[in-house]
């Protein structure tokens, strides 16, 4: 039966309504997104939950077995396959393939580093848009991501790739003391260390003898931050700088410090011009489509921008919750929003710097007691939006392994320095004991 042209507009209309909640431009109906590991890391959840929200139909590949995937990520989920190593990139790109016969899929992705690789080989299977293999390994790969980003013209660290114990001398030779020596696909700073003199190098390649392939680069000093965006075809949708204090490298070798990371609030300040021109060009040079970046860049004293290193996914340590409280939005959301439908439709103002403190406890075994918090939260209670400490008589966690340590305090100001202030107080008067 022919439709009359008013039916036709009130048809228009009612499809432009399910298009805009869906929060899509045009494209009717739901994305069908395959999310590699929606449940863990536990912020995943997070994205799982920002996903449904937009309008996607997602279906969950993780390891987890279902029954054991809390409800609040199991009812955003239309499906989900349990593989048996989540890591075993061949067995899950063969075992999704075969799941998603027959159905229709539109999007394939990752939030999580070590699984970005294998959503962009699921996309190119599936002939999908997004990253390439190619443009994913300049953000995988230290030395390519280097190679790549020196030749746009932007400032990195010399380096040199080694394989043996002699190609580590000849590289400080070639670069000179200090030098960093680490890992080529390190995370978390594990075995990456600066070392001052061929001493140090012999000990530090002493204690690396488990690492396969490792990088030397030219030591930078200065102050390290990072530089995180969504983005769209490359170009930020959303910026964030956040300072580390101290540089992570001190961080993850002191452990009587309670590390404080800290987004900047004023980002149009001088002081970051040249960091956020580098980054911007960064995702240029290598070649960023749609989603979150993570980068790290060090500011020297003669007020040089010098590159660190990049992800195309979202910073860990919680630095997504932080940009959230910069900013009184919802990037989990917003980037479910990109993904899917190419557009970040929030606004983005920059209210304050939030900064977190991640408490280690002093001693072994398990939690048991914590002093000053009462006296801090009287004191900034106002402007402490987070306080998860470990609770008494739970074990202490490994601070090697995760930054997350024995709990952290999340706090923000709209003045740098009454942060900082108000940081380095939870940092310096709260302590965790264990025993
Ligand atoms: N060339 C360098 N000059 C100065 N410091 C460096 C250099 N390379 C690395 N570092 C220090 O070591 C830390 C870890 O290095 P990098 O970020 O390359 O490795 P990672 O293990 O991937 O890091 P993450 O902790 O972000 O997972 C940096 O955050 C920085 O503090
Ligand atoms: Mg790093």
């Amino acid at each position: 039966m022919p439709i009359d042209l008013s039916e036709r507009v009130r048809l228009c209309l009612a499809r432009r309504q399910l298009v805009h909640a869906a929060g899509g431009r045009g494209n009717i109906g739901r994305v069908k997104v395959v999310f590699l590991a929606p449940a863990y890391p536990p912020e995943m959840q997070q994205y799982t939950r920002g996903l449904a929200e937009v309008g996607a139909t997602v279906y969950g590949v993780g390891d987890s077995h279902p029954g054991s995937l809390p409800a609040s990520v199991r009812q955003h989920l239309t499906d989900y396959l349990q593989v048996p190593r989540i890591l075993d990139e061949e067995d899950v790109i063969r075992r999704v393939h075969a799941w998603m016969r027959g159905r229709e899929v539109d999007r394939v992705l990752a939030n999580w580093e070590v699984l970005v690789l294998t959503a962009a080989r699921l996309r190119e299977l599936f002939g999908l848009p997004g990253m390439s293999v190619d443009a994913v390994n300049g953000f995988r790969d230290k030395q390519i991501m280097k190679e790549r980003v020196a030749a746009a013209g932007l400032r990195v660290p010399g380096s040199v790739r080694v394989l043996r114990e002699a190609d580590a001398f000849a590289a400080a030779e070639q670069l000179g003391y200090p030098m960093v020596v680490k890992p080529i696909a390190g995370a978390g700073s594990a075995d990456t260390y600066a070392v001052e003199n061929r001493a140090e190098l012999e000990s530090a390649l002493a204690r690396m003898g488990h690492v396969e392939e490792a990088i030397c680069e030219e030591y930078i000093d200065g102050e390290e931050f990072t530089f995180d965006t969504v983005s769209i075809g490359g170009v930020p949708a959303y910026e964030n700088v956040a300072q580390y204090l101290p540089k992570p490298i001190v961080a993850r070798s002191v452990e009587s410090v309670s590390p404080v990371i800290v987004t900047v609030r004023d980002l149009a300040q001088e002081k970051m011009a040249k960091g956020l021109a580098l980054g911007r060009n960064v995702l240029k040079a290598l070649g960023m489509g749609d989603g979150f970046t993570h980068m790290e860049w060090f500011l020297k004293p003669n007020g040089e921008a010098v590159f660190g290193e990049i992800g195309c996914r979202p910073g860990g340590a919680m630095i997504v919750d932080q940009m959230n409280y910069t900013s009184d939005i919802d990037l989990f959301r917003e980037w479910a929003r990109v993904a899917c439908w190419g557009r970040f439709d929030a606004v983005r103002p920059r209210k304050y710097n939030a900064a977190i403190i991640f408490k280690r406890a002093r001693g072994n075994g398990r939690i048991s007691r914590i002093e000053g918090l009462g006296r801090y939260l009287r004191r900034f209670g106002e402007h402490v939006v987070e306080a998860k400490l470990l609770p008494i008589g739970t074990q202490r966690r490994n601070w090697k392994q995760t930054l997350i340590s024995d709990g952290h305090i999340l706090v923000r100001h709209a003045d740098w320095d009454t942060a900082r202030a108000i940081a380095d107080a939870a940092a310096n008067d709260v302590t965790l004991y264990a025993e």
